[in-house]
């Protein structure tokens, strides 16, 4: 079987993982000439995670397993396919690889799963064709890739400008949380959401436009749940609901519950309702799924770390 000269004695299927990312806060600026929005973000990484395995095969291919995976291409699109294709050419090398991936995140949710995708086939094609690329040069090729898939790698709580893939981490933003995440029937398109957005900004004027982050990092440097769920925003948020207008009935559910506040996750149409604890999350979460405005509900909480490879297995094969 073709390996790379440099790959690691032994190793022939490496696996990584990857979290979804929510926006605690979502500034979106004006439409750029290339396209892209400039954003002020502050991502989190929570627990919801990607796992992805490369391995050496006789041919390249795609499998994708878990909910929603029948949505997801399994062509050289696929992002995790993608980051591949640029490390195996970056290595010079004529491997095939297949790519395995289990979807733990919502597929087009919102929450950067396809990203995250990206994120763990970068760090497992790294190990597996033995390029030793550190975290900068990985996370420079990640931001090729998405604007979201830079956070996917490092994880954590972190600042994000540019089209959201220049990351500086917020250190001090501690501040834990527990939250529901109710799912949507279908998804919503990110470049959709955005143009709406210019739509409904070009039709109205008193759209509200999120302010700076320095009171939101501030806040996530204490213990207080309440006051960083206060300071919560996503300027996508109206561009959503637009396109989908019975998200409406799901926010309102989850402030009926009792949610400290409840918001639609980037670009959507996932809704995200920020609690005080993990029992408060569950109590909220039983109530929202009552209610039946949810495909799904699920309780996770944040932050936590970025990408990370797990054991790759060894064979005595060389
Ligand atoms: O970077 P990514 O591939 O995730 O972006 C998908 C699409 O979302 C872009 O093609 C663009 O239409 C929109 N987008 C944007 N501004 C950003 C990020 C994404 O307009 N900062």
């Amino acid at each position: 079987m073709p390996r790379d000269a440099s790959t690691p004695a032994g190793v022939r299927a490496v696996t990584a993982v990857a979290p979804a990312k929510i926006n605690l806060h979502l500034g979106v600026g004006d439409l750029r000439a290339d396209g892209f929005h400039d954003l002020l973000t502050v991502y989190r990484a929570v627990d919801l995670w990607e796992e992805v395995t490369v391995s050496f095969a006789d041919r390249d291919e795609v499998t994708v397993s878990g909910p929603g995976a029948p949505h997801v291409p399994t062509d050289r699109s696929n992002l995790a396919a993608r980051a591949v294709d640029l490390l195996r050419e970056e290595a010079g090398s004529d491997a095939r690889i297949a790519i395995r991936m289990v979807k733990g995140v919502p597929v087009a949710g919102g929450m950067a799963g396809g990203s995250a995708d990206a994120a763990a086939a970068l760090l497992a094609t790294d190990r597996l064709l033995g390029l030793g690329l550190g975290r900068a040069a990985l996370e420079e090729r990640a931001a090729r890739l998405g604007s979201d898939v830079p956070f996917c790698l490092r994880g954590g709580t972190a600042l994000g400008t540019g089209r959201g893939e220049t990351l500086a981490t917020l250190l001090r933003a501690r501040t834990e949380q527990h939250l529901v995440v109710a799912l949507a029937d279908g998804g919503l398109s990110t470049p959709v959401v955005f143009a709406e957005l210019d739509r409904l900004r070009a039709e109205r004027t008193d759209l509200p436009r999120a302010g700076g982050t320095e009171s939101l990092v501030e806040a996530l440097a204490g213990d207080d749940p309440l006051m960083v769920a206060d300071l919560l925003t996503n300027d996508l948020q109206p561009a959503a609901l637009s396109l989908m207008p019975a998200l409406r009935r799901t926010l309102r559910a989850g402030e009926e519950a009792g949610a400290l506040h409840g918001m639609v996750s980037g670009s959507g149409p996932t809704c995200l309702f920020f609690c005080s604890d993990r029992e408060h999350a569950i109590s909220v979460a039983a109530e929202v799924s009552a209610h039946g405005v949810a495909r799904e509900v699920r309780i996770t909480r944040g932050p936590v770390g970025g990408a990370r490879l797990l054991t790759p297995q060894q064979t005595t094969e060389q």
